[in-house]
């Protein structure tokens, strides 16, 4: 399974260079870095650091503003993708702008017929939002399973995201179903890496390698 880190914080980003396969970003994370720091800056910054796929959200509701704004931000870098909201307007664009080579990370789904429509566009991503559909009591990762059983009946090329990643089950539970990619916040990798039994072990290895001198000649 892939590994993309949901983040736009630049140091975050460089911290798990080597792990990760790509970056998503969304306005609410990319606001989150203030107003000084511009969509189109962070996001040539974030190019330069990771050469995997880096989505990028529009802000336009209706499909002519989408497709202006997602040539003109599909312009940052070769590794840009564009991430255009799950509606009717979206998928319109999303259908132009595949067949003028532009890639689309569907967002905002939290159905298999969602997916399926998104996929019908020729996007190159769908992004299934697990956490979101957990928070209001219905099985995220259903979901995510689902679209990946329709995808394989019909060998759809579009990449499954299982994002609105909250902690390590979620990723685990992705990974187990076979979905393509997780897109994972920055606190929960760390999660990820940690146990207590590694720690443990760790402490009593340098303890007994100090109280016998057995690395000193
Ligand atoms: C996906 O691309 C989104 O940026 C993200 O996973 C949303 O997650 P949230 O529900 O934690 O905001």
């Amino acid at each position: 399974m892939q590994i993309f880190i949901d983040t736009a914080d630049i140091s975050e980003i460089e911290k798990f260079a080597y792990l990760i396969d790509g970056v998503t970003t969304n306005p609410t994370l990319l606001a989150k870095l203030g107003k000084l720091s511009t969509t189109e800056n962070v996001i040539g910054k974030i190019a330069k650091i990771i050469p995997g796929s880096i989505s990028v959200e529009v802000i336009s509701q209706n499909y002519e503003g989408m497709v202006t704004e997602a040539e003109h931000l599909a312009k940052i870098s070769s590794n840009i993708v564009i991430k255009i909201p799950m509606t009717e307007e979206g998928l319109k664009a999303s259908s132009i702008l595949t067949e003028k080579g532009i890639k689309i990370n569907i967002t905002l789904i939290f159905s298999a017929n969602q997916a399926l429509l998104a996929a019908k566009t020729g996007a190159t991503y769908a992004s299934i939002f697990v956490g979101r559909l957990d928070d209001q009591g219905t099985d995220g990762m259903q979901v995510v399973k689902d679209s990946l059983e329709i995808f394989k009946n019909y060998s759809i090329q579009t990449k499954i995201i299982a994002a609105s990643i909250r902690n390590p089950s979620h990723v685990l539970e992705a990974a187990k179903a076979g979905c393509h990619i997780a897109t994972i916040p920055p606190a929960v990798i760390g999660l990820m890496l940690k146990h207590n039994l590694t720690d443990a072990g760790l402490e009593q290895f340098l303890e007994d390698a100090g109280k016998n001198n057995i690395y000193t000649s």
